[in-house]
């Protein structure tokens, strides 16, 4: 199979390492800088032999050279810079996302695209429109990154591996995500039984900030390898058809009350992109909580729309 990546930065890259070095696609890495993806997919096949994988390895700025692929990743565009959220990045973004999405479409119409540029939520609305795709075929990466991050923050505080502990966030990839206490577990047993409230709530919010927290330590952009990570378990569930059940940015017509838009929720992801959407149990508080998150995804998607 074949993967192209759009944008050659530090997630695209890192998601092509990724994706070669687990053996599951070759990888055409596309960007506008001229050079950038053929010297990043060079020094990457330079490490072929040690790494001893199969996967070809090309960088290229012509979309030509795209065709054919099975998934379509989009990381084109800004990342954010200290001090800056990810609705900073709307307008510019936007732009490069639709552009994108509408090249690779022409030479990959049977592709499967995984939006991760930001803001998530509403890149992945355009890529949808964009490609004119039925919206299963189209999904964005966030929530698997968010669950990783709180996953992480329960890990170290309760001293496990994070193997073992299992985490739900929902919601849009922003400040107000809803990261879903009552379904975190450590195999099983509620972390509610495990640490007090207090804690938990203190992690809840350092998941909220677990983007910020890495752009305000790096200076120069953010986070790239769980980001890379996340997105490589999602193409590995596609493309294996390993109908994992991951929180997944998808089109929602009428699940959890809310209709033409993408937020994330969990999903079965298989060789069809998104085969169902799960629609878990939520309180009253926490159904609220993610129509707030929608609602402020909905802000940012009328303004990108207008
Ligand atoms: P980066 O700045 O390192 O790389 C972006 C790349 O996009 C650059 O190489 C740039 O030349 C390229 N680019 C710009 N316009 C383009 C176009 N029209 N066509 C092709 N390539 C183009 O940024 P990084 O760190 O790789 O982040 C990429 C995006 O992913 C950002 O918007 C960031 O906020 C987002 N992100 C989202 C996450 C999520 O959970 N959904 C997690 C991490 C990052």
């Amino acid at each position: 199979p074949q993967v192209t990546v759009i944008g050659a930065g530090n997630v695209g890259r890192t998601l092509a390492q990724r994706i070669s070095e687990k053996n599951l696609a070759d990888v055409v890495l596309i960007d506008i800088v001229e050079g950038l993806p053929q010297g990043v997919a060079l020094d990457l096949m330079e490490a072929q032999g040690i790494e001893l994988h199969d996967s070809q390895i090309i960088g290229t700025n012509n979309y030509e050279d795209t065709a054919g692929s099975d998934v379509v990743v989009i990381t084109a565009g800004l990342a954010r810079k200290p001090g800056m959220s990810r609705d900073d990045l709307l307008q510019v973004n936007a732009k490069i996302v639709y552009e994108s999405a509408q090249k690779a479409i022409k030479y990959s119409p049977n592709a499967i695209f995984i939006v991760i540029t930001n803001p998530l939520d509403v890149m992945t609305y355009l890529t949808w429109k964009a490609t004119g795709l039925p919206s299963q075929r189209v999904m964005g990466m966030a929530g698997v990154l968010d669950s990783s991050r709180l996953q992480t923050f329960i890990a170290m505080e309760l001293g496990v591996c994070s193997a073992d502990v299992s985490t739900m966030v929902l919601g849009g990839h922003g400040d107000l995500m809803l990261p879903v206490i009552r379904y975190c577990t450590v195999h099983g047993v509620p972390i509610t039984e495990l640490m007090d409230e207090a804690t938990i709530e203190r992690l809840v919010e350092r998941t909220r900030n677990g983007g910020a927290e890495i752009v305000k330590l790096l200076q120069t952009g953010g986070a790239y390898y769980a980001p890379a990570s996340s997105a490589s378990l999602m193409v590995e569930s596609v493309l294996r058809n390993q109908s994992r059940l991951l929180p997944t940015a998808a089109y929602l017509e009428g699940q959890y009350g809310l209709n033409d838009i993408y937020l994330g929720v969990p999903c079965r992801l298989g060789c069809r992109g998104i085969e169902h959407i799960l629609e878990v149990n939520l309180t009253d508080a926490e159904r609220q909580a993610l129509h707030v998150s929608a609602g402020s995804v909905r802000e940012n998607l009328n303004i990108a729309l207008a």
